[in-house]
């Protein structure tokens, strides 16, 4: 059945009038326009899985971002509550880029290496069985938001950490609290190798070899081409970009901390910004004051979050109305146990 816009809109504000409370819409930053329109709230990672946790009331929830914000939704909300994806193929490249199988071969090399002076830390980017995996060994989640807190912490625990899955925002975490380059190795789940030129003794933080498809598309010839071509501008950068480009930056932060800057800085200011199309193009249309661009002209967009569209949120809402709801995220009551743990370390820090 093809419908137009408007008729998938009339669909998404009937079945919200209908539901009321009942019925939430967290919408991630990176939501194209059409669906974060309908969004209850709107937020980066942190602060979306901080309002589920939150919210008792809703009896279900859309969630419009990507499969593994919804099973953190599904596992910090309670037995009660159901969480539904609109479509299931809105994975995340940068999570599968770490299984728990590999996590758990890691692991056992990694701990006949270095003994018990490892903590797991894994970025939400991450699957359930992962988090709960980490849950289980003592450690916690990480947001973009809050990674330095939570580094910090796990560093006073143990001697080391193991950083899943992102070696980017784990570098450059690690780097801000000043450990050194040259204290960072990288491990390699598919060759099960750590590399790593020192003594092993000198390694605080492994990295896990994943990246975000996305980010990784920054480059330091972009930074180049905008200091040539707008010496005024500042460049901010989401930290899942590369060692080299935040380094070059002005700044980095979380997708809140980019939107709290651009929005606290003077009309007429110049941006260039290093982070996913959907969130750029809405601060440069919601900013006609300021000028803003996408730091790589071609812009980035993130596929699996734009899997999301109007007319699956339409269809998934439509199902739910009928009673016969679709693509519930449920995470195995084991599995999402320990995952609570790991996620409720995370969240007494920030
Ligand atoms: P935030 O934690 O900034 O929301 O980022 C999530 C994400 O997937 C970034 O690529
Ligand atoms: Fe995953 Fe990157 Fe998309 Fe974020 S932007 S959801 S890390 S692929």
């Amino acid at each position: 059945r093809s419908l137009t816009n408007e008729q998938l809109e009339n669909i998404v504000r009937r079945v919200k009038i209908g539901f009321g409370e009942k019925l939430y819409i967290p919408g991630h930053h990176y939501q194209k326009d059409e669906v974060i329109q309908f969004a209850d709230s709107t937020g980066d990672s942190l602060k979306l899985a901080q309002l589920c946790a939150e919210n008792t009331q809703a009896e279900f929830i859309v969630f419009c971002g990507v499969h593994f914000m919804a099973e953190t939704a599904d596992i910090l909300t309670t037995k009660n509550q159901k969480v539904y994806l609109p479509d299931m193929r809105a994975g995340c490249s940068m999570a599968d880029m770490a299984n728990i199988h590999q996590t758990e071969r890691g692991w056992e090399l990694l701990t006949e290496r270095f003994g018990e002076t490892i903590l797991p830390l894994t970025y939400v980017n991450s699957t359930a069985a992962i988090k709960s995996f980490v849950g289980e060994h003592g450690g916690a989640t990480v947001t973009s938001s809050n990674a330095e807190e939570v580094v910090k912490w796990a560093l006073q625990q143990k001697e080391r950490i193991l950083f899943l899955p992102d070696q980017h925002l784990g570098r450059n975490t690690a780097y801000k609290l000043g450990i050194s380059l040259n204290e960072m190795a990288v491990w390699d789940p598919i060759q099960h190798r750590l590399a790593f030129d020192g003594e092993y003794e000198q390694v605080k933080v492994i990295l896990w070899k994943g990246h975000c498809s996305v980010h990784e598309n920054f480059t330091v010839r972009n930074i180049e081409d905008i200091r040539k071509n707008y010496p005024e501008m500042k460049i901010i950068v989401h930290p899942e970009c590369r060692r080299e480009v935040v380094e070059r930056s002005d700044m980095d932060g979380s997708t809140n901390a980019i939107i709290q800057a651009i929005e606290k800085s003077e009309p007429g200011s110049q941006w260039a910004i290093g982070t996913e199309m959907n969130l750029v193009n809405r601060l440069i249309q919601s900013h006609p004051d300021k000028q803003i661009v996408s730091l790589n002209p071609h812009m980035c967009p993130c596929m699996t979050m734009n899997r999301i569209d109007l007319m699956h949120l339409a269809w998934n809402l439509e199902m739910l109305e009928k009673g016969e709801p679709i693509n519930q995220i449920k995470v195995d009551d084991q599995i999402a146990a320990d995952a609570k743990k790991a996620l409720a370390r995370m969240l007494v820090l920030k």
